[in-house]
């Protein structure tokens, strides 16, 4: 259920984070990642080309770790768990997130945001 006082919360500590160094050193680290390994599919700054634009949003963090690490069947999008550390995905995942700039994908899970932030 999205209650409407959560956004500025959530949007207050998205913006905190975005100037943490630790969330930018992990999402230069993802845009890195990114361009050896998708950007060939979902374009130079992930927003489509063979593969979807992934800065849309509409996916929530775990969304994003689970297709990335099992892959999408019977599409060109593989698995990459064998392929990439959990470390790496979980960049990947923050450089995404730090690409959207519109608070509109911004989950109303307060529980996850919890144990996230
Ligand atoms: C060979 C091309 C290719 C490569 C390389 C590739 N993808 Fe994909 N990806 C796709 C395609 C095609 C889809 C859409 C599959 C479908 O039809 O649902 C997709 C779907 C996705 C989705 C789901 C998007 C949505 O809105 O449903 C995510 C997330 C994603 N890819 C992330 C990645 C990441 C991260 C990497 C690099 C580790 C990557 N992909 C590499 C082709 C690729």
């Amino acid at each position: 259920m999205c209650k409407l006082w959560m956004y500025p919360l959530f949007t207050a500590v998205l913006s905190a984070q975005h100037q943490s160094p630790a969330d930018l050193a992990a999402a230069t680290a993802g845009e890195r990642t990114f361009r050896r390994h998708c950007s060939g599919c979902h374009g130079r700054n992930a927003q489509g080309g063979h593969g979807p634009d992934l800065t849309r949003g509409g996916k929530s963090d775990d969304d994003l770790i689970r297709t990335i690490s099992e892959g999408i069947g019977g599409t060109d999008m593989e698995p990459y768990r064998e392929r990439l550390a959990a470390e790496e995905i979980a960049s990947i995942v923050t450089y995404i997130r730090a690409s959207r700039r519109h608070g509109s994908q911004i989950h109303c899970d307060g529980k996850r945001g919890e144990t996230l932030f």
